[in-house]
């Protein structure tokens, strides 16, 4: 509820007052999407008011015109370890340059997406706004840091900057369901990621070969009857279900009772204690906040001493790799009322994949490539939530609750001729089956250029037969494959890369889109720096200028990325 709304009665009066200042600045800096669609919704309610918006990807801006703004808000996510988005870097590295100019006179606002069990909780935002108030800006109203499930705090940051900005007129509002769906596909259907499509599994087979290290599954879903609509780049969302035998270990930990009823939202909604605790609440990982909170619940609880006297680096020791059955047990919570303890839990976040399949080769079909995730840490054997889910608990003939999300920043080039270069090892190949199929649907005759890499050959060649098939078909131009642990040696995709680095120069020449798809920390990073390698001893530049052409190309959404 806003304070500067006008009284419901003015609503008849002719037209709003006239806002103090007309004009306002909309900036996003987007990884999967979320930003853009918040930053379009904030802008299409301030056109409504009357405002004069302009609407932009920090990517695009120019700098020089930051002079001229007078209001700004800003709306950007932070990824892997409190970074920007690819498309925020130039605008981000500016602001924080010498080159920034003083933004006295200047108002501004901050709405800042992350995830809450990572430490640089919403890094990228939190920079913004001090960075701003340094050069001298004001803000407009409070930054609003949102988490996984960004509905109501983003619809309230929206509010309170539509009251301020519009003091004294009619002030429109934004309800929390109308966020939730411009984030969701371009065609609306009824279905997104605050209201999810059951879809109808048609297959579910391991890719992997028998001896392989890996279990890698390709699930077909059915979109049937949702009027889900996606295009090749974009991501699903999935919402897992907890493993019942961590459940079951939970409630007996704790001395619950599993048929107990418990609220799940803020509706008051209610259901079991065992149903929550698969569905409803994220239980496998941990944060710095829900540990504060827990702590709270015990008077005088070793966790919160714990807490209190442990550096960041303490606390992320102990949350990595551990969950809520190691918190209750290491920290003695036992006696915590059911009811008390869920209200610390997070709402059990959605998991992207990107898409597999070519909605012009599979129409009503969406195909995901889903690693499983199974390792061993602090004397617990540990499974990946959603990839474990589907690999043993889901076969065709279930049903998942799923959404698309949209990727607007991993898209095909508009021009069917302009060739294409595909780096995606192990599952970050999916999204290129995805592209490879719509182009041979479409018909598309650019030149098309795979590289891909796993352990080994005999193994681990996801869709192996598939890409033979396109190979002979002229849809794949070349594919080269670095097979890791066939070796004495290992053998990467970004080694592949600069032994035909001539040809690949050659290739950026005519005007080829570079995709990258897969790891972030480690693959992503590697490759990024082989392309400068390559620019640096193909084009004889320096590392600067490779530096800058590879930014520019990313300007120019010829390097585009989804890595996770
Ligand atoms: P490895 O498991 O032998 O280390 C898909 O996971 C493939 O990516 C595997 O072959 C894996 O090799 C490889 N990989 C691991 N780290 C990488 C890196 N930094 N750059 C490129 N590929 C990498």
């Amino acid at each position: 509820p806003g304070t500067a709304a006008a009284p419901a009665a003015t609503a008849a009066a002719p037209a709003p007052a006239a806002p103090v200042s007309k004009e306002v600045t909309v900036l996003f800096g987007s990884q999967t999407g979320n930003s853009q669609g918040l930053a379009k919704k904030v802008s299409s309610k301030l056109e409504e008011q009357g405002f004069q918006v302009t609407l932009s990807s920090m990517g695009d801006f120019k700098t020089n015109n930051l002079k001229k703004v007078q209001n700004l808000l800003i709306v950007v996510s932070t990824h892997g370890e409190g970074e920007p988005p690819d498309n925020a870097i130039p605008f981000y590295e500016f602001l924080h340059s010498k080159r920034a100019p003083k933004l006295e006179g200047l108002k501004y606002s901050v709405l800042a997406l992350g995830d809450l069990s990572y430490e640089f909780y919403c890094q990228t935002g939190k920079d913004f706004d001090k960075r701003l108030g340094e050069l001298g800006a004001e803000q407009l109203t409070p930054r609003v840091d949102c988490d996984v499930d960004f509905d109501e705090p983003a619809a309230e940051w929206m509010n309170q900057v539509l009251d301020s900005l519009s003091a004294g007129s009619a002030a429109v509002s934004v309800s929390v369901g109308e966020t939730s769906a411009i984030t969701g596909p371009s065609v609306a259907s009824e279905y997104s990621r605050t209201n999810p499509f059951r879809a109808e599994v048609l297959e579910n087979l391991n890719l992997n070969g028998r001896g392989s290290a890996r279990e890698t599954r390709h699930i077909e879903l059915s979109l049937e009857g949702s009027g889900l609509q996606y295009e090749p780049g974009d991501s699903l969302g999935v919402y897992p279900e907890n493993h019942p035998q961590l459940v079951e270990e939970l409630i007996a930990a704790m001395g619950w009772q599993a048929d107990e009823a418990v609220t799940i939202n803020k509706n008051g909604e209610k259901t079991s204690l065992y149903e929550a605790l698969r569905t409803h609440f994220e239980i496998t990982v941990l944060s710095k906040p829900l540990l504060e909170q827990a702590g709270k619940l015990v008077p005088g609880s070793k966790l919160k001493d714990f807490v209190e006297a442990s550096s960041q680096q303490e606390l992320r020791a102990y949350i990595q790799n551990r969950d809520l059955l190691d918190l209750v047990q290491d920290y003695d919570l036992k006696g915590v009322p059911a009811e008390e303890f869920v209200q610390v839990l997070r709402k059990m976040p959605a998991r992207l994949y990107s898409i597999a399949s070519s909605p012009q080769a599979y129409p009503d079909e969406v195909h995901l490539t889903v690693r499983t995730v199974r390792y061993e840490a602090n004397g617990r054997n540990r499974y990946g939530v959603c990839s474990t889910h589907l690999a043993e608990r889901v076969a065709a003939g279930d049903s998942l609750p799923v959404y698309i999300q949209a990727n607007p920043n991993f898209k095909l080039p508009e021009n069917p001729d302009t060739p294409i270069i595909m780096v995606g090892p192990g599952t970050g190949v999916a999204p290129f089956r995805a592209f490879l199929g719509e182009r041979e649907e479409t018909g598309a005759e650019g030149k098309t250029w795979l590289f891909y890499g796993d352990q080994h050959f005999a193994t681990d060649f996801l869709y192996q037969v598939e890409w033979q098939r396109w190979l002979k078909d002229g849809v794949l131009t070349r594919m080269d494959v670095a097979f890791s642990r066939d070796s004495a040696e290992k053998v990467y995709v970004q080694h592949r890369m600069l032994e035909r680095s001539a040809e690949l120069y050659q290739w950026l020449q005519e005007g080829a889109a570079v995709y990258v798809c897969g790891d972030e920390s480690q693959m992503a990073h590697d490759v990024h720096a082989t392309l400068q390698t390559i620019l640096m001893q193909e084009g004889g530049m320096s590392p600067e200028e490779a530096a800058e052409y590879l930014t520019r190309l990313q300007q120019d959404k010829r390097y585009q990325r989804d890595v996770y």
